[in-house]
């Protein structure tokens, strides 16, 4: 494994003010070398989510230092972290977050044709990673018309076509049963093994963070040891 690609030092975030102020996250300090697959292990609100938003640059700490890929992102403009996104970071979620309406392989051709690429090339690149995913002879159905495991599929897909480096998954088997959510873990495994994404997935689930190389623990809001 090389390089950090992810260097977080003391963050701390709190939601509200005042009376109603709810401290999500203290102190955490963690790194993500490049190559890893690490599961952020915790019970359900313990800040995983909190710690995946901020990672994946979608809610500021309050204090705190954290580089991305060598970059300050405490230093950042907003329109720097948005292009960093784009750019870095696939995100897989607990429910897909396919858009309905759309074919597969339109979900999956999304984020490049958000970015400007062309119809003709972001929907080869897109039947492409359906392919990978193994979901080649699913391009026009609608996601409704997938089973979970497959939905997942094609969530990953989607995360994969831009050839961002990192991966991120928050709970990414929580809605599969135990079968199908093991298949989707050792396709994971497989993508940190053989196409050297790095992964960084939140779970509450030991039996799932077993898939990972590294483990990191939080309890209420705080890392302990894994
Ligand atoms: N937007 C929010 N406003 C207020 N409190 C929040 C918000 N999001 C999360 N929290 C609180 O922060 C704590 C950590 O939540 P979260 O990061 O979602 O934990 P997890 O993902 O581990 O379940 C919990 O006490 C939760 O209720
Ligand atoms: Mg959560």
């Amino acid at each position: 494994m090389g390089k950090s690609v992810i260097e977080l030092t003391g963050i701390s975030k709190t939601y509200g003010k005042g009376d109603g102020a709810v401290r999500a996250l203290t102190d955490v300090s963690m790194n993500v070398s490049e190559g890893d697959f690490v599961a952020i292990l915790g019970a359900s609100g313990s800040g995983k989510s909190t710690l995946m938003n901020i990672i994946g640059l979608m809610d500021a700490a309050d204090s705190g230092e954290y580089f991305l890929d060598g970059v300050d992102i405490m230093k950042s403009r907003d329109s720097a972290l948005t292009r960093m996104r784009g750019e870095k970071i696939g995100f897989i979620f607990q429910r897909y977050n396919l858009i309905p309406k759309y074919s597969v392989l339109y979900n999956t051709a999304l984020p490049l044709l958000l970015s400007g690429m062309g119809f003709a090339r972001a929907k080869k690149k897109a039947s492409d990673t359906l392919e990978r995913v193994g979901l080649s002879d699913k391009l026009r159905k609608k996601p409704a018309e997938l089973s979970g495991g497959q939905a997942q599929r094609a969530a990953i897909a989607r995360a994969l076509v831009t050839d961002c480096p990192l991966l991120l998954a928050d709970e990414p088997t929580g809605a599969l049963d135990k079968k199908t959510g093991e298949d989707v873990l050792g396709f994971m495994r497989e993508l940190n093994e053989t196409a050297g994404k790095t992964i960084l997935m939140i779970t509450h689930d030991m039996h799932v963070s077993g898939f990972a190389r590294t483990v990191v623990r939080i309890e209420d809001g705080r890392r302990v040891e894994a």
